[in-house]
């Protein structure tokens, strides 16, 4: 295939309102311009090392005061996926990939570090340490799809993991304070089912200038939709409508959660306080 220009690069991440294609660029921010989440796998291995390069480039992320609070659980066993797969909604790109990666917002090394030396950390039980192991957690397995998709792999996130997060933890036998944020499907993107590149909303609706503005939101977001129902059209997807009425749906009220309008009585239920 011949190398793609910037400007297919940025039509294909934006469609007609994209930026134009002066802005700075670099072999890496084609790579991240090109992202796609994958769900069809060959079924072809991973060579040895994998594993270790995609955790290498986690860790290598930026961590909230070097706590370096997350973990993440490498699953290639075809039943332990298959049994995750059914807490996860049934997703079938979980029982096919070879590996799936499951992220977890770690406070547990902490308390374990801690009580060794016989030293206080009650700290761990307030709300503000989950979201510092829940960015981490995040953090590292951004890098991990990143370096993922440089070796050529595909990935897919899967936050229905956080249906049934009990069950998650006793599946992977987590210890308390471990909270599963999400999973990562990895594999080799199946030729025969190409992921598309999804368009993104107008950079004039997240990048504000100094103070916050709406002021090109409504007329940015009208465009958005307009690509999005093409795209969905095109991509043969059976979304209902444009991309507000789809955003709408996910946030409609609890029954739109799959579950996880439970989750803070299921964080206590894994060891978090919340204070
Ligand atoms: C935290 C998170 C959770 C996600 N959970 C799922 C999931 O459970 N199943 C799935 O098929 N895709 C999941 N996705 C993928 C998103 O649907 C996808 O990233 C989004 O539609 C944008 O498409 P793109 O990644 O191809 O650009 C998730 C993505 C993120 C970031």
């Amino acid at each position: 295939m011949a190398p793609s220009t910037t400007a297919d690069t940025l039509r294909r991440r934006y469609g007609e309102g994209a930026p134009p294609p002066q802005l700075a660029w670099s072999e890496t921010l084609e790579l991240l311009l090109n992202h796609r989440s994958v769900r069809a796998y060959t079924p072809a291995p991973l060579p040895d090392g994998t594993l270790e390069a995609i955790v290498a480039a986690a860790q290598s992320a930026a961590t909230s005061s070097n706590l370096q609070a997350w973990s993440v659980v490498a699953v290639a066993d075809q039943e332990r996926k298959a049994r995750l797969a059914e807490l996860a909604g049934n997703q079938a790109h979980i029982r096919v990939a070879p590996l799936f990666l499951v992220w977890l917002a770690d406070l547990s090394r902490l308390a374990r570090v801690a009580a060794q030396r016989e030293l206080p950390h009650a700290g761990l039980d307030y709300t503000e340490l989950l979201l510092v192991a829940v960015i981490d957690a995040a953090l590292a397995a951004q890098n991990a799809v990143v370096a993922a998709e440089a070796l050529g792999l595909g990935t897919v996130y899967i936050g229905a993991l956080r249906n049934h997060p009990l069950e998650v933890a006793a599946e992977l036998r987590l210890p308390p304070r471990a909270l599963p944020v999400f999973g990562l499907c990895v594999g080799w993107p199946d030729p025969a089912k190409p992921a598309a590149v999804k368009p993104r909303l107008p950079q004039a609706t997240v990048l504000h200038h100094e103070v916050y503005s709406v002021a090109a939101e409504g007329a940015a977001v009208a465009d958005y939709n307009a690509t999005m129902a093409a795209f969905y059209a095109a991509q043969q997807q059976r979304v209902q409508g444009d991309w507000a009425q789809h955003s709408a749906k996910r946030v409609a009220g609890p029954q739109a959660l799959s579950g996880r309008e439970t989750l803070r009585e299921a964080l206590r239920g894994l060891g978090f306080e919340l204070r």
